[in-house]
């Protein structure tokens, strides 16, 4: 008998750079009080909050209570906030002077700190190159492979554009090895994430179809329903729908599903497998009556504000709120299949889900058709659809077809559905606990590599070259996007609104 859970078994000190911020308060805190909660952390842990702000331990403790009764997805007790608490403290400091850092080095002495340190730059990109600097100064990173270990986790965008993530990479490098960097691209973390590999790789069936031989087209959809809540608009502005989602969330979920087995399932052999799909994706070739991309932006209604009037937006903004792609990818066993990519907010529905869309049968046989109750009408021929279902109900569903029971020869379209809510009654973990857990465990596998952030870039920028020109057209809230996105479709192909 073996078990599953694991543990941290060194102490830790946790660093938080932007203690304050809102991704602290949503998702670091409750994720590392989740593994607090779940025994899953070693008594000798300490979180530190790093931040400008007027704290002290005490009201920084309040704070983040504040912040789990809002959103932590684990019971709450007094005793256990109280417990928790115990290990939190706050270092009040300005990232840009040296003599916080000076301090925050103090604390590690004074108060015996954990010595092994985890510093999370939960700050914005501007901030990354200070802080790191200043950490290297006052001595604070510890060589690679050393005991004590430094490692530091950064949040996306891992820059703007392919210098500026060049840029980035070189001043990361320039302090630290690439073994103590853990980019993090928080989708690798979902637990339906990571079951594309375990799908196709823990399977015989599947495997051998997923190739240019039997698919016919893929599609990989991230729509939300949000808009600019949380104060996000500035943010949101400056970055836009490509930038922000499909340049890692999209990509990185692309690569699961199109790399090639890799050798083991270590961090290298994983990351390589997905370097090459990365170097072989591009924009599909445009023709005349084909474009390779649409750009969005969300218009208004009586219930919400249009992109342009949200806050910290500006009036006249060109930034797009939704972007659908054509892509392929010019490898061996994908030439010629489209890739198709969607993203945006205000869209009709918050789903992610990965789309393979098989070929139909070299022979039509059979008479398909589609019925509600014993009404039926003739359809075309249906090919099977295999969806990874990312989020919510999160599951995998494969299309077949199957004889309508009745005295006549014809087909019609059944789901074989597997769900995770089905199986396993344990709520799914959140993707932060399990990579906030890997960064303290040393394990890289879910995180983004330098040279893969970099080729990443290096294929929006083939986008933006390809789509020059292309400016966002208007949707409405609530829809799937604008109109124009079918038309990136070829032949006969729909998106497919789950
Ligand atoms: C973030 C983006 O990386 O992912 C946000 O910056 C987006 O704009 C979020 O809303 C979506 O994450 P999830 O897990 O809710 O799909």
């Amino acid at each position: 008998m073996a078990t599953l859970e694991v543990r941290i078994e060194e102490p830790v000190t946790f660093v938080i750079f932007g203690a304050t911020g809102d991704l602290t308060r949503r998702k670091l805190m409750p994720a590392l009080y989740t593994l607090f909660k779940e025994g899953a952390l070693t008594k000798e842990f300490s979180i530190v909050g790093f931040a400008r702000r007027e704290h002290d331990d005490r009201s920084f403790c309040k704070l983040m209570n504040e912040a789990l009764r809002e959103h932590s997805r684990t019971s709450l007790d007094d005793e256990s906030l109280k417990s928790f608490c115990s290990h939190l403290s706050y270092h009040r400091g300005d990232l840009s002077e040296s003599s916080a850092y000076e301090k925050l080095k103090e604390k590690f002495d004074d108060d015996a700190l954990p010595a092994n340190r985890l510093f999370y730059l939960s700050i914005t990109s501007d901030l990354i190159e200070p802080v790191v600097e200043q950490l290297r100064k006052a001595g604070l990173i510890t060589p690679p492979q050393d005991m004590p270990w430094t490692r530091v986790v950064v949040e996306k965008p891992f820059g703007h554009d392919l210098e500026s993530a060049r840029k980035l990479n070189r001043l990361l490098l320039r302090h630290m090895d690439e073994t103590q960097i853990y980019r993090i691209d928080h989708y690798l973390g979902k637990e339906t994430v990571q079951n594309i590999l375990s799908f196709r790789f823990a399977n015989t069936i599947f495997e051998p179809v997923f190739n240019r031989t039997y698919v016919d087209h893929i599609q990989i959809t991230a729509a939300e329903t949000i808009g600019m809540e949380s104060g996000r608009g500035a943010f949101y502005d400056r970055t836009g729908a490509l930038r922000d989602m499909v340049a890692n969330h999209l990509f990185q979920l692309l690569c699961l599903v199109a790399m090639e087995p890799p050798s083991g399932m270590e961090a290298h052999s994983i990351r390589n497998e997905k370097m090459k799909v990365l170097r072989a994706l591009r924009p599909a070739t445009a023709t005349e009556e084909k474009k390779t991309a649409c750009f969005g932006q969300y218009g208004g209604n009586e219930k919400y504000k249009a992109f342009r009037d949200e806050d910290r937006v500006a009036p006249d903004s060109t930034t797009e709120t939704f972007a659908a792609l054509r892509m392929e990818i010019n490898n061996w066993r994908w030439a010629g299949v489209p890739v198709y990519l969607r993203t945006g907010k205000r869209l009709a529905k918050k789903t992610t889900e990965i789309v393979i869309r098989f070929k139909t049968p070299p022979l039509a046989l059979f008479q398909h058709v589609a019925c509600k109750g014993d009404v039926c009408d003739l359809t075309g021929v249906n090919p099977n659809t295999l969806i990874f279902r990312i989020q919510p109900d999160e599951g995998i569903f494969l299309q077949i077809s199957a004889k309508r029971p009745s005295m006549q020869m014809v087909v019609e379209s059944v789901n074989m559905d597997f769900s995770y809510s089905g199986k396993w009654k344990k709520e799914l973990p959140e993707a932060y606990e399990r990579l906030l857990m890997d960064a303290m465990r040393g394990d890289s596998t879910l995180f983004t590599r330098s040279d893969e952030a970099e080729a990443e870039w290096a294929v929006i920028e083939m986008i933006l070259a390809a789509a020059s020109g292309t400016g966002p057209v208007p949707y409405a809230p609530g829809s799937w996007g604008p109109e124009e996105a079918d038309e990136l479709m070829l032949n006969d192909e729909k998106w497919i609104n789950e």
